[in-house]
């Protein structure tokens, strides 16, 4: 890339960045579309989200996405929230504009938009997901949001998950679910971090506890194919990887900051699949 005075910077912050995969897929981006765009990973501590926000505001920054720990402290330092993100109280992207700093959420969103492409409407469909921390919580309530009339949740510990019940009533009603009734299950979407890497033999579910034609999708990708994914190939099921929702976040937070249009997206987003 050719760094001139014409590129506008976009960044991450985080605690810690390291490992991101972000700085490569925006710049890859950024590359194949020709924008004049460069994107860096800044390790920012929570003393000094507020200062590091200002600052990126002063110097004019494009925009930046947020990961761990700032999702919702951020929030207090932007000037205006995108109606999804302000119902979760949490943010991944921030447009920095004229009108100020618009901070919306692409992480649920971003696996609505592959699940509608991979298999269609999901508004009928019975959602069961695995898990019941912050994932967890970003998807439920993008799904509710999009409509979808029956979600249940699964997680190792109760009290979380009621919890997480509660949360999400301002989005709809989802409930809890044991596992003699996940054969109910239309689609299984596991946002626990059970088979990430390194610990790649664990699976949050034995295959043979799901309907034989539910759709199985797993957040971890790191690896790419689980054991869970694995599992679920082996038995027939139509899969969904972790990889793609990650890609759609990006994605989607790119069409916000540069108003792509759907040839662009669709570009952007093969040749991603391709380089990856
Ligand atoms: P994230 O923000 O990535 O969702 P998190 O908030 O720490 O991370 O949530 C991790 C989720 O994985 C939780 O639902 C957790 O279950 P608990 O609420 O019971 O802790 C789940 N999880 C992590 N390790 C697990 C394991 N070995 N077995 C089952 N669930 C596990």
């Amino acid at each position: 890339m050719n760094l001139t005075d014409e590129i506008r910077l976009y960044g991450l912050i985080g605690d810690p960045v390291t490992g991101s995969r972000s700085p490569w897929i925006h710049n890859t981006i950024f590359n194949a579309l020709g924008l004049k765009a460069a994107y860096l990973a800044f390790h920012v501590e929570p003393t000094r989200l507020g200062a590091s926000i200002a600052g990126f505001r002063a110097i004019g920054m494009g925009g930046f996405n947020i990961t761990i720990p700032h999702k919702q402290t951020a929030i207090g330092h932007l000037d205006a929230l995108d109606p999804f993100a302000e119902k979760l109280g949490a943010v991944n992207t921030v447009a920095i504009t004229p009108e100020g700093l618009i901070g919306y959420n692409t992480d649920g969103p971003g696996l609505i938009s592959v699940l509608r492409r991979k298999i269609g409407a999901i508004e009928d469909k019975k959602v069961l997901i695995l898990g019941a921390g912050g994932a967890a919580r970003g998807i439920a309530g993008s799904l509710l949001f999009n409509g979808v009339k029956d979600v249940g949740i699964c997680n190792r510990t109760w009290t979380k998950a009621d919890a997480l019940i509660r949360d999400l009533e301002i989005f709809g009603k989802a409930h809890i679910v044991d596992r003699e009734n996940f054969k109910d299950y239309d689609l299984v979407i596991n946002t626990t971090s059970v088979g990430m890497y390194p610990f790649e033999d664990a699976t949050p579910v034995d295959i043979k506890y799901l309907h034989p034609e539910a759709d199985v999708c797993d957040i971890v990708y790191k690896p790419r194919r689980t054991r869970l994914i694995r599992e679920a190939e082996a038995a027939g099921h139509r899969v969904i990887f972790g990889i793609d929702m990650l890609i759609e976040q990006a994605v989607l937070a790119e069409k916000i900051w540069f108003n792509l249009t759907d040839e662009q997206v669709d570009h952007a987003r093969e040749l991603i699949h391709t380089e990856l």
